[in-house]
């Protein structure tokens, strides 16, 4: 089993093609953008590069709406760019992760089209269709894009359903024809030699059975789904029918994005003995600094506290420890910028050094960490003060349903909180240089440049030995070279339990023990940590150690 795990001490970058590099100037990153970048990426030493969806696509939701599996979107590329971009990732000894979204399709996908013509069409069982109850929806399911669920179809006089945007039907899984077409298309992309997958939403497959109404607080205009439907009957059931169709047969690696799930859930989903997935996204440390009024969800604008941060990373650490896997990530395509969030974007030294703190904090964890384009330079959040900035349909939609519809926000807050969280934040174009758009396009770009490219680029951070780049690449180094951060127990550091500002814990195997002490405030901090005489400085954003004063964001990791 252990060679099967060739992924453990690997490191993955995640691009999101549309914002990466544009090749051809037409204001759109694409596939020839990416291959002029491998260099980049290599010399940043990372394993494995995950591509969100490059499919065929009307891009209602940024391509997690595919019309057509097997055809890459025109907008990015052809097929023929793809097996280039696959073999030139391949020739640099690095790895290729594609996207899988298959808990739905575009509307436009061939399936739905058929499916929609009538109700005896050989394709009207792939989605979920059930009738109205006197003139409304079957259930009272909200969509995660705000709305109803349910979306009528006058043809044939049923409802069918949308977890996502009515663009989105789900599939019906459990139409056995269904996975076997999954599963048939999954088999297509690594005969041609992809490494793995990173599965969209793959825990909310499996719908509750009968699809009953959910609990609905007085505020909430539709019940909101992520209470009960995550984890379904039968998700363990398929994930498993799609490990010995798929995953068995090939050496590769996969990831679930699965919202709302426990440490339990996930030592069933990651279990070591590779029964169905390698690991999953699990979203907890996501949901810190959520709004406490759950009407509101996610869009809020306080800092998470370094309590409830420490308390569940140790949550996991600690539960996940030799039964299952876990994967480490602050950032991806529909989170904020980590350095905004979590860290201090109000100077620029407090940029590098709180996102250099960060990165410590979850890169000498025991998982496979995730590093999300431009996180690696310290990219913030976009900034944008206007909804008209904004091109998100989350975004868009949650404004107009809490401002416009149910006036719960006044309009100043929510744009404070779209500023804070919106999914824009991480779509920006990759910043390369101080050039117009910030070396990304010639053209005007699908989605506005950060105002602060000219002091955060990549240029800028290749030039300074000092900056977050050689930072990670330190990092990642270390996870290749050093078992004790891959295989060591954690713990946390006697005494930090209850330390309002400073997180300190420590990884050790039978030759090594490593103290990360991470200062979480702009504060200067005394604390005692003993170490040995003997203990070596690993790495620290600061010049010099000054033992039990912490300066503000200040991280170190003694090696003893
Ligand atoms: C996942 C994706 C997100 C997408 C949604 C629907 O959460 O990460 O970007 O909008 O699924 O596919
Ligand atoms: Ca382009």
């Amino acid at each position: 089993m252990k060679n099967n795990h060739w992924w453990k001490n690997a490191v993955v970058y995640q691009i999101y093609p549309k914002s990466f590099q544009d090749s051809n100037n037409d204001g759109i990153g694409d596939l020839q953008g990416i291959i002029s970048r491998l260099d980049y990426l290599q010399k940043l030493g990372v394993d494995i590069l995950w591509l969100n969806p490059i499919y065929e696509s009307p891009q209602v939701d940024n391509g997690y709406d595919i019309s057509n599996y097997r055809a890459i979107n025109p907008m990015l590329g052809t097929m023929a760019d793809f097996d280039q971009l696959l073999a030139a990732v391949h020739q640099r000894g690095m790895k290729l992760v594609m996207d899988l979204v298959v808990n739905h399709t575009s509307d436009q996908h061939h399936w739905f089209v058929e499916a929609k013509k009538n109700k005896d069409n050989p394709y009207r069982d792939f989605y979920i269709w059930q009738d109205g109850q006197g003139g409304h929806a079957p259930n009272n399911w909200g969509s995660y894009f705000s709305g109803p669920a349910w979306k009528y179809d006058p043809t044939t006089d049923q409802y069918y359903l949308h977890l996502f945007a009515p663009e989105q039907p789900d599939l019906n899984w459990e139409n056995p024809r269904v996975r076997q077409a999954v599963y048939q298309m999954m088999n297509w992309w690594t005969d041609k030699g992809v490494d793995g997958f990173r599965m969209d939403v793959i825990n909310l497959i499996s719908k509750p059975a009968g699809l009953p109404d959910g609990l609905q607080t007085a505020d909430e205009k539709y019940a909101t789904v992520e209470g009960f439907v995550p984890n379904g009957p039968r998700v363990h059931e398929f994930l498993r029918e799609m490990n010995r169709n798929v995953m068995s047969k090939h050496k590769m690696i996969t990831v679930g994005e699965t919202p709302n799930v426990t440490p339990a859930d996930a030592k069933r989903y990651a279990d070591l003995h590779n029964q169905e997935l390698n690991m999953v996204f699990q979203f907890e440390h996501m949901n810190l600094d959520a709004n406490p009024n759950p009407a509101l969800g996610k869009w809020y604008d306080q800092k998470p506290k370094l309590a409830d941060l420490r308390a569940n990373l140790t949550k996991w650490q600690t539960e996940l420890a030799g039964t299952a896997w876990n994967s480490l990530y602050w950032n991806n395509h529909d989170q904020p910028r980590v350095v905004s969030r979590f860290g201090d974007d109000s100077t620029e030294d407090y940029r590098v050094k709180s996102a250099k703190m960060l990165a410590t904090m979850t890169h000498f964890m025991q998982g496979t960490p995730y590093i999300y384009e431009g996180e690696e330079i310290g990219m913030t959040n976009a900034g944008f003060t206007k909804l008209s900035d904004y091109v998100d349909l989350e975004s868009i939609n949650a404004y107009h349903q809490l401002v416009d519809d149910q006036g719960l926000v006044d309009p100043a807050t929510m744009l404070k909180y779209l500023a804070m969280h919106s999914r824009d934040n991480a779509r920006t174009p990759m910043q390369w240089d101080d050039s117009t758009n910030a070396g990304f396009s010639a053209h005007r770009p699908w989605e506005k440049v950060t105002a602060n490219y000219r002091q955060v680029n990549v240029a800028k951070a290749l030039a300074d030995p000092d900056s977050i780049f050689y930072y990670y690449q330190r990092l990642i180094k270390f996870r290749h070279t050093m078992p004790v951060i891959t295989d060591g127990t954690y713990a946390l550091a006697p005494g930090n339990e209850d330390d309002p500002a400073i997180f300190a814990y420590t990884r050790r195997d039978k030759a090594t023990t490593l103290l990360v002490i991470l200062n979480y405030t702009d504060q200067a901090m005394e604390r005692h940590y003993a170490v040995p005489k003997t203990a070596k400085l690993l790495i620290s954003n600061y010049a010099d150690d000054q033992g039990t004063t912490l300066r503000p964001y200040e991280a170190k990791v003694y090696q003893y």
